[in-house]
């Protein structure tokens, strides 16, 4: 039986259309994904749209609908934008779902039943944006410590979650498990956190309508956070735990921004503590892109939309962009000036170019048939041999979820091919018929070595990889066995491809 490999995504709020930071996650997901069912796992790739909770009810009635109406047409950007990211999600979760509320109402009666949820009464700050309660020392300059946006009293009957009761647990945990929260200066932010003191969570609301109700008290809505939690293990079928629940959670990891780490880092644990359910393995914060050195918001109207990207520059471009540029956990400028540059010099310049050289010359010197080796001297092994290196970093890198880094380390191969070229000369050695099999070596170490290029960028760039793959002849869908030196086989029909990136000007 294959391993099993759950990855999540957040589920994204329907009252915003998606910009380039709901990208970021759901490529990294995605690249993830790929690359895990590439290793040979059976995959679920989770992600979805936030729907209930206050900020979506003001939405809609701002826009003049129901809330329903407002999230069944924002969600069908979400889902577009996937299709053509080339997301390859095996499940997409609405919080408005049957099976969803099923599960919410299940988990909540669950710890209300055994004593970890009571009712009791709330008077705090309360932010709408972040949907967060805080007290009144929490505040700065009396705004919302997150946001820095205005906060309301509220005063209200509610349920509450005695997440205090779990303090010592968590801490416990994390320091158990020192991959729980990453990277690891967020996990010294959540520590500090959960040392201060760990207050009852407050997890219902009676001042709005839009989401789940209490299970035997329908006046008060579920908390929203509380809801949207929960769909890491709906969409798995829980409460029943024989189906894809038993399969594949605990999820080994809900990538997420940092932003919303406390939720996913504090509160779901301990949830899923009061439940006695087991915890996620881990939780990846990732940084967050601001636009040409400011802030990405609606204001200062610099939202970054992915669509625009993907008409102008392609979609592998901006997948490549997003992973490479910035390194997965910190923050990272996004800037049109800053992707053309990647494209002009490591997608044209390096990848793109080097394949079409090497192709070129297979067309030329062996009329497109892949010759056999001969006999493999110095340079061809040490080609051979950074190759396997390569395919051993990116495996670490990408399991560190170092992105960035796998493509530096598949970057650095597509150089030392380039300088493989340099240094054996072809063209020199196509002008002496007693070169001829060393010829032919040459140029199967260069395309095996490219082939193994593009298996491993199927996960970053699948469909320049697909088309890369379709010119060595290489028909066969990648798997870990494609990694192995010695898959082209000498006959293969090799085509010239064009340039798999058009240059751009700056
Ligand atoms: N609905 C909640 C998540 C619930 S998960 C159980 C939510 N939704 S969101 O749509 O507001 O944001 C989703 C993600 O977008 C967050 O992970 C957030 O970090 C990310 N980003 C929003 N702006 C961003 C940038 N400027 N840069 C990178 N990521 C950003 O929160």
């Amino acid at each position: 039986m294959k391993p099993t490999f759950y990855v999540t995504t957040p589920i994204y709020y329907v009252n915003d259309v998606p910009h380039i930071g709901h990208a970021y996650t759901t490529v990294a997901g995605d690249v993830l994904a790929r690359y895990k069912r590439l290793m040979g796992y059976d995959v679920y790739f989770l992600t979805g749209s936030d729907e209930h909770g206050q900020k979506v009810e003001k939405a809609a009635t701002t826009a003049g609908e129901t809330s329903l109406e407002l999230a069944d047409r924002v969600v069908k950007r979400f889902q577009a934008l996937w299709e053509r990211l080339g997301i390859s999600h095996n499940d997409f979760i609405r919080t408005t779902q049957e099976r969803h509320k099923k599960g919410v109402s299940h988990i909540f009666k669950d710890i209300l039943d055994k004593g970890d949820i009571y009712l009791g009464e709330y008077e705090d700050w309360y932010c709408t944006p972040c949907e967060t309660f805080w007290t009144e020392l929490q505040l700065i300059e009396g705004r919302c410590p997150d946001c820095n946006r205005p906060v309301e009293k509220l005063k209200e009957e509610s349920y509450f979650f005695r997440m205090s009761k779990y303090q010592q647990q968590l801490l416990d945990h994390i320091d158990a498990n020192p991959d729980f929260i990453q990277p690891k200066s967020k996990r010294n932010e959540i520590v500090s956190f959960v040392k201060e003191g760990l207050r009852d969570l407050s997890v219902s609301r009676t001042t709005f309508s839009w989401g789940i109700p209490v299970p035997g008290n329908e006046r008060h809505i579920i908390y929203v956070w509380f809801d949207a939690l929960t769909n890491y293990i709906t969409a798995l079928g829980y409460p029943d735990l024989n189906c894809n629940y038993g399969r594949y959670w605990p999820v080994n990891v809900h990538l997420i921004g940092k932003d919303i780490l406390r939720f996913h880092a504090v509160y779901w644990p301990t949830f899923l503590m009061a439940a006695g359910l087991p915890l996620p393995e881990k939780v990846f914060a990732h940084g967050w892109w601001t636009v040409e050195g400011q802030k990405m918001s609606k204001s200062l109207q610099n939202v970054v939309e992915p669509n625009m990207l993907i008409d102008k520059y392609g979609v592998d471009v901006v997948r490549y962009f997003l992973m490479r540029e910035v390194p997965f956990g910190l923050d990272g400028d996004f800037s049109h000036s800053a992707l053309v540059n990647r494209l002009n010099s490591d997608l044209a310049n390096d990848v793109g170019n080097l394949l079409s050289r090497s192709t070129a010359m297979a067309v030329k010197y062996f009329e497109g048939i892949l010759p056999a080796v001969a006999v493999m001297a110095d340079p061809d092994i040490t080609l051979r041999d950074k190759t396997l290196e390569m395919v051993a970093a990116v495996d670490r890198q990408i399991d560190e979820l170092a992105f960035s880094r796998a493509l530096q380390s598949i970057w650095d191969l597509i150089s030392a091919c380039n300088k493989y070229i340099d240094d054996t000369a072809p063209w020199a050695l196509a002008k002496d018929p007693a070169s001829r099999e060393r010829l032919a070596t040459v140029m199967y170490c260069l395309l095996e070595s490219q082939r193994i290029i593009h298996c491993l960028l199927s996960a970053f760039l699948p469909s320049t990889a697909s088309k890369a793959l379709a010119s060595l002849g290489w028909k066969e869908i990648p798997d870990k066995s494609g990694l192995a030196w010695g898959g082209l086989q000498e006959g293969t029909a090799i085509t010239k491809v064009e340039a798999l990136f058009p240059r751009m000007d700056a």
